[in-house]
This record gives C-alpha cells, sequence and structure tokens, in this order.
C-alpha cells in the first residue's frame, strides 16, 4: 500500500481528475491539499459527466475516504450544494471529511476578488473570481475565519465583526463599494453549521492513521506547478501550493510519507487567465487543440490558451516535485496533427534556455526551439493496450520520457473512464 501525490506538472487543466478517478478504484482515501472551489475535476462515467469542484473525484467509489484538508479554502455554500448534487444522482457524500482547520471563503473574498482584478486593468491575473486570493491573503495575515469557528458561535461573531469592519473600510475607500453586513452574513454561515458538522474532524490525524495502517491513500493536487504561489510564473498564479510540498502542508503530514509523486501532463499544453505561456499557438493549429480537446474551463466556462508540450517546463515540474512518473492525458487530440512538436529549449534576449527562466522578463521573450515528430492521424481512443497503439504513438510517448528524465505509466487517450492505459514496467 502506498502515499501518492497526484499533480498538475503544468498550468492545471491536465485532466489529474481522470487520473485519480483511476488511481481512485484501489484507494482508501483521496485527499484534496490546496486551493478551492477555482478547480474542476470532470469525470466521465459510463457517459455521463461529473463535475466536481471542491470535493475530491474518489467520492465516486464507495471505498473512498473523500478528505478535505486543512490547506484548502473552503466556501461552506458550494460544498453543501456539490454534496447535494451528488446525493441527487445517487452518489452518497456522507463520509466525506472536512478539516477543522480549513478556512472559509467568505462573501467579502469573493467580492475583493472581483473589484481587486477590475482595479489591476491590464495586469489582471484572470483569476476564477471565486475569492481564493483574498482567503488566502487572510489566512497569512492571520485575519482568517476557519471551519472550527463555525461550531463557536460567539468567537465566529467576534471574528466576523473585526473581519467585516476591515474589509468594508477597504471595499468602501478603495473600491467604491456598498458596506457587507454582518448579521447577513452571521445568519449565512451559523445556519451551514449543522449540514457541515457531521464531516468536521481532525483530518490530520485521519490522513496519518490511514498511512500508519498500511491505507492506500492519495493526495490530490489541484491547479498545476506552474501556477504554484512559489514556483509558478508569479504573479499569475493561484494563491496555494499545488507542488509536491504542499500536499505535506496541506494535509498534515511528513514527506516521509509519500512514496509516489505522479505528474499528470497533457500531452499539449494549456493555460486560462493571464501570464507568458511560451509554446503558445496564435493560429489554426492551436484552434483545433482548443476544438478539439473542448479545451474551456469546467469552472468559469473560458476559453483555455493552447501550444504544444513543453518540455522545458516539464523537466522544472519533474524537479520542483521530485516527481517519480508521468501520467501523459489526451494525447488522442495529436491523432489530428500530421506534424508533432515538442519544445525543447527557449531562445530568449539572445540567449538559449534549458532551464526554466527564473525572470519573468526572459520568460515574456522565449522563442521555443521545437523538436518535430511524425503524428500518427488514426483514431487511437478505442485502444486499451500500450503496444496496440501506433508506432508513431509509442515513439512520441517515449520521447517525453527521454526528455522529462521519467516513465510515462499512465497515458490518457479518450475522455471516458476507461480510456486510460496503465503502463507496465519494460512495456
Ligand atoms: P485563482 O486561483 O482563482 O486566484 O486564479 C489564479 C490563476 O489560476 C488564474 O490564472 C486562473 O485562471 C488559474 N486557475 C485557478 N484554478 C485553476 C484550475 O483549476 N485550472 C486552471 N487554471 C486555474
Amino acid at each position: 500500500m502506498t502515499a501518492s501525490v497526484i499533480l498538475g506538472a503544468q498550468w492545471g487543466d491536465e485532466g489529474k481528475g481522470k487520473i485519480t478517478d483511476r488511481l481512485s478504484r484501489t484507494a482508501d482515501m483521496v485527499v484534496r491539499y490546496q486551493g478551492g472551489n477555482n478547480a474542476g475535476h470532470t469525470v466521465v462515467v459510463d457517459g455521463e459527466r461529473f463535475a466536481l469542484s471542491l470535493i475530491p473525484s474518489g467520492v465516486l467509489y464507495p471505498n473512498v475516504t473523500p478528505v478535505i484538508g486543512n490547506g484548502c479554502v473552503v466556501d461552506p455554500a458550494v460544498l453543501i450544494e456539490e454534496m447535494a448534487a451528488l446525493r441527487a444522482r445517487g452518489v452518497d457524500p456522507s463520509r466525506l471529511r472536512l478539516s477543522a482547520n480549513a478556512h472559509l471563503i467568505m462573501p467579502y473574498h469573493r467580492k475583493l476578488d472581483m473589484v481587486m482584478e477590475r482595479f489591476l486593468g491590464k495586469q489582471q491575473i484572470g483569476t476564477t473570481k471565486r475569492g481564493i486570493g483574498p482567503a488566502y491573503m487572510d489566512k497569512f495575515s492571520r485575519f482568517g475565519i476557519r471551519v472550527q469557528d463555525l461550531f463557536d458561535p460567539k468567537i465566529f461573531r467576534q471574528k466576523l465583526e473585526v473581519a467585516v469592519k476591515d474589509k468594508n473600510k477597504q471595499l468602501m475607500k478603495v473600491y467604491n463599494q456598498l458596506p457587507l453586513d454582518v448579521d447577513e452574513i452571521a445568519d449565512e454561515y451559523l445556519g451551514y453549521a449543522d449540514l457541515l458538522f457531521e464531516h468536521v474532524t481532525d483530518t490530520s490525524l485521519l490522513v496519518w492513521e490511514a498511512i500508519r495502517d498500511g491505507r492506500n491513500v492519495l493526495f490530490e493536487g489541484a491547479q498545476g506547478t506552474l501556477l504554484d504561489i512559489d514556483h509558478g510564473t508569479y504573479p499569475f498564479v493561484t494563491s496555494s501550493s499545488p507542488t509536491a510540498g504542499g500536499a505535506c502542508t496541506g494535509a498534515g503530514i511528513g514527506p516521509t510519507a509519500i512514496d509516489r509523486v505522479i505528474g499528470v501532463a497533457k500531452a499539449y499544453i494549456s493555460r486560462v487567465g493571464t501570464g507568458p505561456f511560451p509554446t503558445e499557438l496564435h493560429d489554426e493549429v492551436g484552434e483545433k487543440m482548443v476544438q478539439i480537446g473542448g479545451e474551456y474551463g469546467v469552472v468559469t466556462g473560458r476559453r483555455r490558451r493552447c501550444g504544444w508540450l513543453d518540455a522545458v517546463a516539464l523537466r522544472y515540474a519533474v524537479r520542483v516535485n521530485g516527481l517519480t512518473e508521468l501520467a501523459l492525458t489526451k494525447i488522442d487530440v495529436l491523432s489530428h496533427f500530421p506534424t508533432l512538436k515538442i519544445a525543447t529549449a527557449y531562445d530568449s534576449l539572445g540567449e538559449r534556455y534549458t532551464e526554466f527562466p527564473r525572470q519573468q522578463r526572459v520568460l515574456y521573450n522565449c522563442h521555443p526551439v521545437y523538436e518535430e515528430l511524425e503524428g500518427w492521424t488514426v483514431d487511437i481512443s478505442e485502444v486499451r493496450r500500450y503496444a496496440d497503439l501506433p508506432a508513431a504513438a509509442r515513439r512520441y510517448i517515449e520521447r517525453v520520457e527521454e526528455l522529462a528524465g521519467i516513465p510515462v505509466t499512465i497515458v490518457g487517450v479518450g475522455a471516458d473512464r476507461e480510456a486510460t492505459l496503465e503502463r507496465s514496467p519494460g512495456e
């Protein structure tokens, strides 16, 4: 039995939900360790689409205890709605466990996310406007309100009064907005307490017990490596740590507990929101990737920017996460292109870079150096064994392995749950 981290190796939307879903078949626990309802996982079961944003994908399996860890930020209304939607479709969410230490997304966080983005104008990040950044700001400035506070109305009220006083000043004086009402927020949020009570626990202890007892635990990262607050393309990032270290702090476990770190990478690459993107395509090839790959956000419906696979960024993800293996998803989308490209280096400001540049100025001026590979142009979505893939598809995958320096153990060939090949060593 193992503890594995599954995380995005790019800018999010790599198809992590599907890989987590696949590995959940044999898992006992699936733990979200950061982010909130800015994430979106789509899982297709028997042709039926399940879009989850906060609850770990493993909830669809009766063998799995889904856990929302302390590193997450939780919008309680969204969580309650998501549980109701699952119930309506015959999925029982009662096993869900929620960390008492997770921070709450409050109405002023959503409002601030909206007005702060507007204020930034051309410099805006393109956030999901779910209040994620402002909620983490409050956590780190020690103004935050946690899930456990919902169960102590007096303390909740005290913290809320301080916070609302401060936020209203900001909203009115800086952003010219109407103030928020403490009573209204208190009534709304304290009303959630009963609905959440049975789910709230010390999830760090729960996860530790599972690991101690030799259970199979998956840690599910949201967003991706290049959106990490420390290691991503700052400031065009999210406000948490999707990288592997985040699994430790966001779930309350030590690094020695982790056996495998699986990076999920799409066979091409996409990004939503603004910020540098060296291999972005502004031509009909990029447009074809958007259309064939269905590259529209699960949460916001925004069109994703698309481009060729970037091996420089991928090697960076291998390094900062200590990835032990890769899951390469949506390779079927590449079936529509006769010639494929992979960026192996960047040229920027008169220099060649084979490592991901640390300076934003360099990154903004990058021109990718491409290697071309032959495509396969046949439908591979029904293939279920690695050996049955066309030779050109296997060459592409094996080239990705060489460039990344780690094995590709899982290959996604289509949207359905079954359209995933697990590759045995030596195959
Ligand atoms: P925030 O997380 O809403 O603050 O948004 C910050 C940046 O992260 C923006 O560029 C978003 O588009 C991006 N982002 C947040 N969540 C996701 C996700 O699940 N997939 C891809 N991009 C995301």
